[in-house]
This record gives C-alpha cells, structure tokens and sequence, in this order.
C-alpha cells in the first residue's frame, strides 16, 4: 500500500490514506493545514500551524536547532524535559522569516529552510542551497495511534546512521531496528537490543553532510532505519509527546557540538578517574583489597584506582559496611589514599528493606516518604541484591536531596568516587526484569507519571541525585560518579560503561564501535569492562583488551564473580611487561588525554572519535568499526582478533607518523603488518603536536622531567595543552593553564611556536624538551628565539631532533634551520 502511494503521488495522498491500510492499523496520520500562524515563546520563535484538531509548532531554538511538537488534540502540555540541560542556549542570529504561500509553509531560519506542504502537513529541512537534508516520507505523515507518536521520513539510499547510545554491533545502524527501553542484560550479545540506556538522538550523514535527530520523550521509543521499509525510516515512542528537535550540521562535529548544548556538556572529570582503574566482583576481604594495591606497586603497575564492589556491603544493603570482611575500613581507604589509590564503592540504588533495625536509609526513606509506590498508594517492593527492597523516587527533587545526604559517610571517610549500578532499575524474579509499568512516580509539582514515563530516566535521576549530593558533601572537588543505566542528558552527572559484556574475542571487537557510538551520543566519558565481564579471558585476549583499553576515555578492568583473577599480571611476565607497557602509556600521554577530555567537557566532541568525525568526506571510512581517533591527532587500529595474519592499515586523509617507530606514512599507502603482541598500530597525524609526560605510578606523582613535547610536522600544525589541579572546580573560575602550540614548514626550516592564553594555573614542569619527527637530516642552525643554541641532538635513526627550552612558561620559538 505504501508503495502504490508513493506511485499516486502526494495529490491523492488523502484519500489514499483514507482507505483501509493505515487506518486498519489504528494509525491517525496529521492533515490539512488550515491556519498558519506566527509563534514565539520566550526565545523560540516560529509558526504554529494548525490542521484538524491538532496543532503543530515548528520554532527556531538556536542556531541551526529546529524544534518540532506536535499536540494530537490541540492542546501542547507543559514545556519541561528531563533531558535538556536547562541552561539558556545562545540565542539565534536571525528571527525565524515566515511566508506563508498557497500550498506551502517556508521558514528561513538562519542556515536551515523549513519547507511544510500543506496538504497533508509534510516537513521538509533543507540547507540554504536547497539540498534536502530530512524529509518527511510522503506517504506517511507524522501520527498518533492512542497514545503512541510516530514521525516517518525518507530514507536516502546512500544515508548512514550513527550514535543511539550503547546499541551492540556495527556502528552504523542502518537496515536495522531498534528499541530504547533501559535493561539489565547481563551478558548481552550483538543482537542484544534493547541495552542499558536510551539515547534517543541520531546522526543522518551522507556525503559528508551530517544532521542530528534528538526525538526528546522517555517513553519506550523505537528507530526503525530500514527493517520495515527499504526506503524510510522511522521513529516514535509508545506514549508522551511528539517533540523532537532537527539539528544542522553541516559536519558531523557541528551537529555533536550542538547536541551537547542541548543536554549538556559532562563536567570535567577528577584527573585520578583518567588513570587505570582495578575492579572485579568482588575484592574482599580487606586483605585481599590491600594486596591487589600492594602488587600494583610492588610490580611498578601504574594504578588511581581500586573497586569495592557489593560484597564489602553487610548483607548487600546499601551504605552498609560488612565488618567481618573490612574491619577497619576507615583505615584501610586513607592507607590505600597514603599509596595513591582512590577508593570507588558501588551503592546501588535498590534500598534493602529492613524495618527497626538501625538501617538509616530504609528508616529515614519511610519518614520522609521518599519511595516508588504502587497504585494503591503503598509502597513498591522488589527483589534485588539485598533481596526485598525500595526505590528512591528520584524524580522528586526532596527523595534526591535524600538520597545525596546518604552518602556523608562515606565522603568522611575518604572514599573518592561512587558507582550506581542496577539503575535501569532491575529488579530481579520478574519477567520484565524491572518495575510493573503501573508503579506511580511522583514529580515535584504535586503530579505523577507512571513507570512507562519514568523508566528510562529513572537512571539518569539516580546518577543526578548522587552527583548533586556529593557536590554539596566533597566541598569543591570534583564528584566522580559512575552510572550504568542513562537517559540523554546523563552526561552532565556521570561517567559510565558498557554493562555486562563477556570475554571474548567478539565482545572486544564489539567495544570500539559501541565506546564510539556512546561519545558522539553525548557520553564521551564511557569504558567497558576491560577483560570483560562474564566469563575468563584467554590471555592474549586480555592482552589486546589492555592495548585498546589504554585508549578509552575510561580504562577499567572488571569481572564476574567466579571468573578467574583478571589484574594485569596473571598469565605470567609476558603479559605482564605488554599490559604494564600500555598502561604505561595511558600514564605518558595524560597531558594530551586531559587536555581532549577537557575539549569533551568545553564542546561535547568526544575524545574517542569514529573517523568519520574529522574526516566526514572520507566515506570509505563511514562503515569503520575498528579504527578510531585517540583526539583528534591520534589514529588507533587495534588489534581485536585472535588470528593475526597481517593487519590491514588504510590511514585516514594527510600524513601520519608511526608512533612507535617515528616512520612516515600517506593516506592511500597500503600498510600490511604481521604484528607482534606486544604491538599496537598507532599513529600520530603529520602535522600534531602531542604534549607527554614521564610515566608515573599514579597521577597524583609529579612526573620526572620536563613537559614532552613531540612535533610532528606537516599540514595544518598544531596542538595545545590543558592543564589545572585536576582534582577541585577551581578550573571554573579560571585556574587553568592553557597553550597553544604551532608548527611551520618552509622549504628550509621548521620553526615551532607556543603561545600562552592562560597562565593561571602552575603546571608540574619548568621546561619543555622538543621531539621534532620527520628530519631527514641534522639541522644546519637550531635557535631559541634569537639566541643560536648547540644543545641539540639529531638521531640518524628514527630521524628526529631534539632539544630542550628552559623557562617554558613564556612564549617561545624554536626554529630549525636545514
Ligand atoms: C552488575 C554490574 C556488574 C557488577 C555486578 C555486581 O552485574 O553490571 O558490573 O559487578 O552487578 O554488583
């Protein structure tokens, strides 16, 4: 049917669709326009267009964000979302200009026109040259079928689809379907679907020409690209509104950048989170904590971070400490501090029900009336870790100020970072393996959702709660939260992973697509569970796990209870000295991490980038789900399979330096290796600074020697460092120390720049040493400024310069001449 009115055309589309098919499905699709009329709401501004009954706004937000809401009934409910970040976006340029013509509505506002056909109402978003960006699929105009919404579009055939958050398989989403609706899946697959978190936002890119699709309703919601149809696509949610916002690209990065500002950018995480991280479910008792920590030191293991994970809880509740396994817990967390370890505990949400017994946050929960209730007014009990228990309703302002103060004790005694598991909610013996549908969320106005409105941002509300208390509790650091279940908009609380996944080769090969995938959907602070989480990896799977790893925003090991010992140094000194190199190396690029994941919290463009991120013409790479980007400079082609015969390498766009062997590489050179493996393909791109450091034990060391700099020459040269105290939020009002830093070429010399913009934050080093790739030969005169230096040195070898510039905290040049 849908074809035969695609064959009719849109003149007959009306009566077509007045026939048996769609209507037969319950489907009520929008008509007629009837009346046009100019909106404006604060700084939205716009048209309201009305057809039928129902009413349509379509207003400009900002620049190059449209919003669509659509009210069935003519009646729009009030404006609030859960997933904005509710600060003022900047406002657009221009007002939106409306014409309202015969059989079409045109909108200009700024670079994006908004075309509607009248009859039926059909939304068109084109770019200022008129190259259709989005369409409305004719035959199909947006509709309501009782309390479900749905928006079909056209579907290009050359159009790629990205970013749904933590989706398993390929990272393109295309011929496939999906559901948003937050499951605990231990031990999801790749067909696995739906997962841990509900990012309800899409990238459409083609060409090189990127949108954004942010459809903002928590309701269980589904993204059908092409299983239904070859040649539309689909999205809409089982109930809530019809809202969603259309954003411009033209580069895909533009189109991240504007998502973030929408729901908010993640805030700059402490510096210690960025380091390695130990878990496994779980450490006890207190010895055996302290003995993991002991050998990561004894054995020159770089480590920030160790786990407590639920068994350190007296009978899985809660903010509860066993005694018997951790004696003298206080203790034991200011000794491992003492040793540069934080201490991360996990406190789900789930609070054991335990009346009368002293358990303060079940009692005080009572009290102060704080839990998810039944229709009947009494309280909802389900079955998890603690056996019977209650659920914060974090959707009320007061059960989250509840839920922060739960953690004053464990801020005094020095635990740093705190981790919210289980928060989809699950809930265990139940076929839904969540909450019943009908529980009853009540909401700070005095109203109430049902679970079906609350299910999906039930996570984010936990993550929030626990975020905002510490921020009030760990006056002036920096919170660190980790979250499992998320909503968009989650980034601004916490950091999270990819849940249960499992020990093998696939699930490895799995990670860099979904770790891509969760940073261009506003998550780019997310790891997996390194090793991986059921089951025990055969060690060189392990191994590769940790080379890859090192490069995640988030790097940290974890496994099932039952599962073999999973720290870097099982499986004997072979292993060990490979998985020390790359953690080791996560340790010497921290300035370079720190300062992308500072661009992550300033922009929203994630430090883990999919290729087609920078190189969006590039599109022999839009189907890439091996390689990524390490920031921008940084190419990274893991190793993901157990049989390695050789390993093809297509570098992206430009030059690119081997990072390990200094070796100059081109886009279209084809590179074969039969890799080592202790060996990772990792390239620098020609023409990057990359700022270094000696390897520490912990970041909390002060490294030895100076700030690393490593020159890469080539096209388009530069790079910068970020640096504050990486640990208290004094970096908002100002504390920081950046650089910038420039390269040049002429024919006969090279000369490399740093220019200070902010000098507000004393960094650890006093001088700068200067790796210069790429010298052919000894530069005939080195000079430091002005002044002629002989304190270099040219190696044959690997074809580098290096020298060191005293005093770096002032601008400096450095210009070799050849
Ligand atoms: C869940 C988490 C896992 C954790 C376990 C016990 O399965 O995903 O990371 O170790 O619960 O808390």
């Amino acid at each position: 049917m849908r074809e035969l009115v695609r064959r009719l055309g849109t003149g007959l589309l009306l009566c077509v669709m007045g026939s048996a098919g769609l209507l037969a499905q319950g489907w009520q699709h929008i008509g007629k326009v009837e009346r046009v009329e100019a909106f404006k709401d604060g700084t939205q501004d716009g048209a309201e267009l009305t057809a039928g009954k129902a009413k349509v706004r379509i207003t400009q937000v900002s620049n190059g964000i449209i919003r669509v809401r659509v009210a069935p009934n003519g009646h729009f409910p009030k404006d609030f979302s859960w997933a904005l970040a509710g600060t003022p976006l900047p406002e657009a340029s221009s007002p939106v200009q409306l014409l309202d013509g015969q059989s079409e509505v045109k909108m200009t506002a700024g670079a994006v026109n908004v075309s509607v056909i009248k009859s039926p109402l059909l939304v068109t978003f084109s770019d200022v040259s008129g190259n259709v960006l989005l369409a409305d699929e004719p035959s199909l105009p947006m509709g309501w079928n009782g309390p479900q919404v749905q928006v079909w579009k056209e579907m290009p055939a050359d159009e790629n689809y990205y970013a749904l958050g933590d989706k398993a398989g390929p990272m393109s989403r295309r011929n496939r379907a999906f559901t948003n609706w937050n499951t605990d899946e231990f031990g999801w697959q790749e067909s696995s679907d739906p997962l841990y978190k509900t990012i309800p936002f899409f990238i459409g890119l083609r060409k090189g020409v990127a949108y954004g699709v942010f459809f903002d309703n928590t309701y269980r919601s589904s993204f059908d690209f092409g299983k239904e149809g070859r040649d539309y696509f689909s999205f809409g949610a089982d109930g809530g509104e019809l809202n969603y916002y259309f954003i411009a690209g033209p580069e895909p990065k533009r189109v991240v950048e504007k998502y973030a500002t929408l729901t908010g950018h993640p805030p700059l995480p402490p510096l210690w989170s960025l380091g390695y991280q130990q878990c496994r479910y779980s450490y006890y008792p207190e010895s055996r904590v302290r003995e993991i920590v002991r050998t990561f030191r004894e054995k020159k293991i770089p480590a920030d971070v160790i786990y407590l994970d639920i068994d350190y809880q007296q009978g899985y509740a809660p903010f509860t400490i066993n005694r018997e396994y951790f004696p003298t817990f206080e203790k034991m967390v200011s000794d491992l501090r003492a040793q540069g370890f934080r201490t991360i505990v996990i406190t789900d949400l789930h609070i054991k029900k335990d009346a009368n017994h002293g358990y303060a946050p079940y009692d005080s929960g009572i009290k102060n009336d704080v839990f998810v209730k039944n229709p009947d007014g009494s309280v909802f009990v389900g079955k998890v870790w603690p056996d019977d228990s209650v659920f914060p309703d974090f959707t009320l302002t007061r059960a989250r100020n509840w839920w922060g103060s739960l953690y004053k004790d464990f801020v005094a005694m020095g635990v740093a970072g705190f981790w919210n598991d289980m928060n989809e909610p699950s809930v265990f013996l139940r076929a839904d393996k969540t909450m019943p549908l009908d529980t009853v969320h009540r909401l700070d106005d005095g109203a109430s959702v049902d679970h079906r409105a609350a299910h999906n941002i039930y996570g984010m509300e936990n993550a929030r709660a626990t975020y905002e208390g510490l921020l009030k509790l760990e006056a002036g650091e920096r919170p660190f939260v980790l979250t499992r279940a998320a909503f968009s908009g989650a980034q601004r609380y916490a950091a999270t992973w990819t849940g249960d996944n499992s020990s093998t080769w696939n699930h490895l090969k799995m990670s860099t697509p979904m770790l891509l995938s969760m940073g261009i959907s506003g998550m780019p602070l997310v790891g997996d569970d390194i090793g991986g989480f059921a089951g025990s990896p055969p060690a060189d799977l392990l191994t590769r796990w940790f080379e890859v790893g090192a490069l995640n925003p988030i790097y940290r090991d974890h496994t099932a209870k039952g599962t073999a010992d999973q720290e870097p140094w099982v499986h004997g000194p072979e292993h060990e000295a490979i998985r020390k190199k790359y953690i080791e190396l996560r340790y010497r690029l921290m300035p370079y991490l720190y300062t992308a994941i500072e661009e992550a919290a300033r922009t929203g463009i994630p430090l883990m980038r999919p290729l087609f991120l920078e190189y969006p013409q590039a599109t022999e790479f839009y189907g890439d789900d091996r390689d990524f980007l390490f920031g921008r400079d940084m190419f990274v082609a893991p190793v993901t399979t157990e049989m390695v015969d050789a390993q093809d390498i297509s570098l992206p766009p430009g030059g690119w330096y081997d990072f390990w062997s200094g070796a100059r590489h081109e886009h279209g050179e084809k590179i074969q290796l039969r890799l080592r493996l202790d060996e990772m393909p990792l390239y620098v791109r020609a023409g990057a600074i990359v700022p270094m450091q000696a390897v520490v034990q912990n970041t909390g060391e002060t490294p030895d020697g100076p700030l690393a700099l490593r020159v890469y020459p080539g096209e388009d040269c530069g790079g910068s460092l970020y640096e504050d105290d990486g640990h208290s939020l004094a970096y908002q009002k100002g504390e920081i120390l950046r650089i910038h830093y420039a390269c040049a070429t002429s024919p006969s010399s090279l000369t490399i720049t740093s220019s200070i913009e902010k000098n507000a934050y004393k960094p650890w080093w006093t001088s700068t040493s200067l790796t210069v790739y790429g010298a052919a030969d000894a530069p005939k005169e080195v000079r430091i400024g002005e002044r002629v230096t002989r304190d270099w040195r040219f190696d044959s070898q690997t074809h580098t310069v290096t020298l060191t510039v005293a005093d770096a905290l002032k601008n400096w040049s450095v210009r070799l001449a050849f």
